[in-house]
């Protein structure tokens, strides 16, 4: 039972949506403006007292209903945030006893929004290795709560969402391959910051709130174009496949332009992709599994389909995985 697959999916989006209509009404923006440089019409928006741990909640029990398991089987929680709702408790031992998954080990880690995809490949090196055979990857951000709502660059971009899969040992195929990575360098282009008392990245801030995320749009953007398509690629290349041989490219979810032109250098067409930015925004690591839900639901994609699932987010990481559902 070497190998690990995805036995169960969930997400959970909040009710609230800010349309661009309202985006019009609280920074100098425009509709026209927001759909042309990113494609996005609404982004949904957590409650004012509902956290980074409550959606991952509802997104946990999603995906454990969908395993048809009970939080007791489960061995471990990973949990992915830039939005904790403490420093600690990690949001993973929070979500661990509210589901009661009494036996798991529960651990947060931040590769930003590349952390779905990394999530399921430590997931896949715990089961491989022999050590568990249930884990439980979440990735969940309130990033409402971090968007400076007078920062017009980022506030049009962010919405809050969960998502969550369970990975299983199996003898079927699953997690074929991957390949991911950092560049510290770029450490800078995507801030919030915590307890470090740095002016200069604090005069950044139009709204003053050392914890709202500052981002160099256009840096990002490049850097994302090139490493989403080049570790595709190189996962492809290890997986020893070809994109005509991939039914579905679930890309992370930050601005449409950045995925357009992703999949220009992959040479596939849109049709092989799955595009949820319009309806929620860039909801961090939980666009991936959020969108990855939707091609089930809606029978994009099905079992026994070869998938690519791509991310890169501040740090700046990247990270994609070749995976069989
Ligand atoms: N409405 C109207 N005008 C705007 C807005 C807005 N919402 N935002 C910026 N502008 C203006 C700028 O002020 C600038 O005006 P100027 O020319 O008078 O100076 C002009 O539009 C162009 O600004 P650019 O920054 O060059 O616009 P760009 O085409 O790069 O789009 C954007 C900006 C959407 C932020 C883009 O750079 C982007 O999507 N970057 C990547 C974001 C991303 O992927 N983030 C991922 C990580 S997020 C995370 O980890 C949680």
């Amino acid at each position: 039972m070497a190998n690990a697959r995805i036995s169960g999916l969930g997400a959970y989006v909040p009710e609230k949506v800010y349309d661009n209509a309202y985006m019009e009404s609280i920074v100098d923006t425009s509709d026209e403006w927001i759909i042309r440089r990113t494609g996005i019409e609404k982004r949904h928006i957590s409650a004012d007292d509902e956290y980074t741990t409550d959606m991952g909640t509802k997104a946990a029990e999603a995906a454990l209903k969908d395993a048809g398991i009970s939080a007791e089987e489960i061995d471990m929680i990973i949990f992915a945030t830039v939005t904790p709702d403490y420093f600690t408790p990690s949001c993973a031992c929070v979500v661990q006893g509210r589901i009661g998954a009494k036996n798991a080990m529960a651990i947060d880690y931040n590769a930003a929004c590349s952390s779905f995809v990394v999530g399921l490949i430590m997931a896949q090196q715990f089961i491989s290795s022999g050590a568990y055979k249930n884990v439980l990857v979440i990735s969940a951000d309130a990033l409402s709560k971090a968007t400076d709502y007078k920062d017009r660059a980022t506030c049009v971009l962010f919405g809050d969402a969960a998502g969550a899969a369970v990975v299983t040992a199996t003898d079927e195929p699953g997690i074929i391959s991957f390949d991911m990575g950092a560049d510290g360098t770029g450490a800078g282009s995507i801030t919030s910051l915590a307890f470090r008392n740095d002016t200069e990245e604090l005069e950044k801030r139009i709204g003053g709130k050392k914890e709202t995320i500052w981002m160099a749009g256009q840096a990002v953007m490049k850097f994302a174009v090139k490493a989403m398509a080049d570790s595709s690629q190189r996962a492809l290349d290890k997986a020893g496949l070809t994109y005509d041989d991939i039914a579905l490219v679930v890309p992370h979810q930050a601005n449409y332009r950045i995925v357009d032109s992703a999949i220009k250098r992959m040479g596939i067409s849109e049709d092989k992709v799955i595009l949820t930015i319009q309806k929620y925004g860039n909801t961090s690591a939980s666009c991936i599994p959020v969108a990855l839900c939707e091609a089930v639901e809606t029978g994009k994609v099905k079992k026994g389909d070869k998938i690519v699932l791509v991310g890169f987010g501040g740090g700046l990481t990247y990270a994609a995985c070749v995976l069989q559902m």
